[in-house]
C-alpha cells in the first residue's frame, strides 16, 4: 500500500519529531554525569521511516530491504548485500552457503577453519553448527587481531578456511592474511561485526574475502535496530545466501528462470530447491538503514576523536596500560576502546571496573575474551594452536570503556579525570 495522505503523514512525522526533541536526550549531562558504552545513533528521520513501513502495511522483506541492500554494497564497492535479522545471522548464513552441496568445492565436515581466540560466541558457533571444526590462534598483543604467524603455524592438511575478526573495528594486517590464504588455498571469511566503517589500504574491510558479515544491532556503528548483512563479489554464493535465507525458495534469487524451467510442474511461488532458514530482516529494518548508511562516514569520524582524545589523556599511563594499536595501513573505527593492564599495574581489571561503575562509567570484557575457553566450546570438536597467552591475558586483564559518537569533549574530560584519579591512587 502506498502512502497517501499526506496531510496525515505529515502530523505524524511532527509528533515523532517533537517528541524526540523532548525525550530524547543521549548526549553527555555535565549536571547528572553518565558515560554508556553506546547511545542510539537513530533519531526522528529513523522512527519516521520505520513508522512508514508499519503505515503501509508492508512489513516483511521487499522493496526496502532490497534498496538498503544496493545501497549498502555499492558503499562498500561489493557486487551483492545479502541483509539478514542479524550479524550473527550473518555468519550463519556465510558458513552455510560455503558448506553448501550447491557451492562449488565448499567446506566438508571435519574441515578445520582458523579463527582468532579473540572472538564473539556467533563467530564460532555457525562453524559447529554447519559440522566444521575451528582452530583457534592467539592475537597480536598490540593490534589485538589474529596473529598471522600463528595462523601460518595452524594450518593443518584439514585446515581450508580462515574466518578473522578486526577487533573492536580495527583492521587485521590484510596484506599478510590474504598472502597465506592464496598460497595455502584458503577461504577467507571476515567477520567484521563490529568493523563497519573500517578500511585497509582504503579498501573496506569485509570485500577482500569470500564472503563478509556485518552487525547493524543496536550498539553498533549504524543500527537497524536488529540486522546483519553479508557481503560477496560471487554471484553464485549470492544466490544461495538468499535462498538459504528463506526456506530454500527461489523467490528473492536474481535468476530464477533456469529453477522454474527445470520445476515445471511446480508452483514458483513454492518452489524450494536447497533447505533453508528464516533469517529474513523486515522491511523497517531495510528501511532504517537507508536513513542510517549516509550518516556512517561522520559517525567513524566522531569515533575517531573521541578514541584520539582517550588515548592522548591516558598516555602519562602506559606504563601500566597497554592500548590497541592501530594497524599500519588500516583505519580504525573504534567500536569502543579496549585496555589491557600491563604487568607493572598492581590493581586488577575488576576494582577498576568496580571504581568505573561507581562514578557511573560503563564498561565491558574485550568481546567475549579468549572464546575457546567459554564453556559451550568443551562441547564440541575444536583445536587449539599454541598457548593462546594473549587472548587469555586479555580475558583476565582487558577491559573496553566507552568510544562512541556521542562522547563529546566533556565526556572524554569525565572518564579521563576519572581514570586518572584512579590512576594516581594506584601507584
Ligand atoms: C565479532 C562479532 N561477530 C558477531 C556478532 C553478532 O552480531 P549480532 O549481535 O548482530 O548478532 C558480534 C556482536 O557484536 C560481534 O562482535
Amino acid at each position: 500500500m502506498t502512502l497517501k495522505n499526506e496531510p496525515l503523514l505529515a502530523s505524524v512525522d511532527a509528533a515523532i519529531q517533537a517528541y524526540c526533541t523532548a525525550e530524547h536526550h543521549f548526549a553527555f549531562n555535565p549536571a547528572a554525569p553518565v558515560v554508556r558504552l553506546h547511545e542510539p545513533s537513530f533519531g526522528a528521520e529513523e522512527i519516521q521511516a520505520v513508522v512508514r513501513c508499519m503505515l503501509s502495511t508492508r512489513v516483511t522483506m521487499a522493496e526496502q530491504v532490497k534498496k538498503f541492500e544496493g545501497e549498502f554494497a555499492q558503499s562498500m564497492r561489493a557486487s551483492h548485500g545479502v541483509m539478514v535479522n542479524s550479524g550473527s545471522s550473518a555468519n550463519l548464513l556465510a558458513i552455510a552457503a560455503l558448506t553448501n552441496p550447491v557451492t562449488p568445492d565448499r567446506l566438508q565436515p571435519g574441515d578445520e577453519v582458523i579463527v582468532p581466540a579473540l572472538s564473539w560466541s556467533t563467530t564460532i558457533w555457525p562453524l559447529i553448527q554447519c559440522n566444521l571444526v575451528p582452530v583457534f590462534v592467539d592475537i597480536d598483543p598490540l593490534t589485538l587481531n589474529l596473529d598471522p604467524v600463528a595462523v601460518e603455524q595452524a594450518i593443518g592438511p584439514k585446515t581450508r578456511a580462515v574466518m578473522i575478526v578486526p577487533v573492536y573495528g580495527n583492521p587485521c594486517d590484510m596484506t599478510a592474511i590474504t598472502d597465506i590464504c592464496r598460497r595455502r588455498n584458503l577461504i577467507l571469511i571476515e567477520d567484521c561485526c563490529e568493523a563497519l566503517g573500517t578500511t585497509y589500504e582504503g579498501q573496506p574491510v569485509g570485500t577482500f574475502g569470500h564472503i563478509g558479515t556485518f552487525s547493524f544491532y543496536y550498539s553498533h556503528h549504524i543500527s537497524t535496530m536488529e540486522g546483519g548483512i553479508c557481503l560477496t563479489n560471487n554471484l553464485g554464493l549470492a544466490e544461495t545466501m538468499r535462498i538459504l535465507r528463506a526456506h530454500g525458495w527461489v523467490r528473492e534469487v536474481q535468476n530464477p528462470q533456469p529453477y522454474y524451467d527445470q520445476n515445471p510442474d511446480i508452483d514458483p511461488r513454492f518452489l524450494f530447491v536447497n533447505l533453508g532458514y528464516n533469517l529474513r530482516p523486515m522491511e523497517l529494518q531495510g528501511a532504517m538503514g537507508s536513513v542510517q548508511l549516509p550518516k556512517l562516514a561522520q559517525f567513524v569520524q566522531d569515533r575517531r576523536q573521541t578514541a584520539t582524545n582517550l588515548r592522548v589523556g591516558l598516555e602519562p599511563y602506559a606504563d601500566r596500560l597497554l592500548f590497541q594499536q592501530e594497524t599500519p595501513k588500516g583505519r580504525h573505527s573504534w567500536f569502543g576502546f579496549p585496555l589491557t593492564l600491563r604487568d607493572a599495574a598492581t590493581f586488577s581489571v575488576r576494582e577498576l571496573r568496580a571504581f568505573l561503575t561507581s562514578v557511573h562509567i560503563e564498561s565491558r570484557p574485550v568481546i567475549c575474551g579468549n572464546v575457546a575457553l567459554q564453556p559451550a566450546v568443551k562441547l564440541y570438536p575444536h583445536r587449539i594452536a599454541g598457548t593462546l597467552q594473549h587472548a587469555t591475558h586479555v580475558m583476565e586483564r582487558g577491559l573496553a570503556i566507552p568510544s562512541h559518537h556521542l562522547m563529546d569533549a566533556a565526556a572524554c574530560d569525565y572518564v579521563l579525570h576519572h581514570m586518572q584519579s584512579f590512576m594516581d591512587g594506584h601507584r
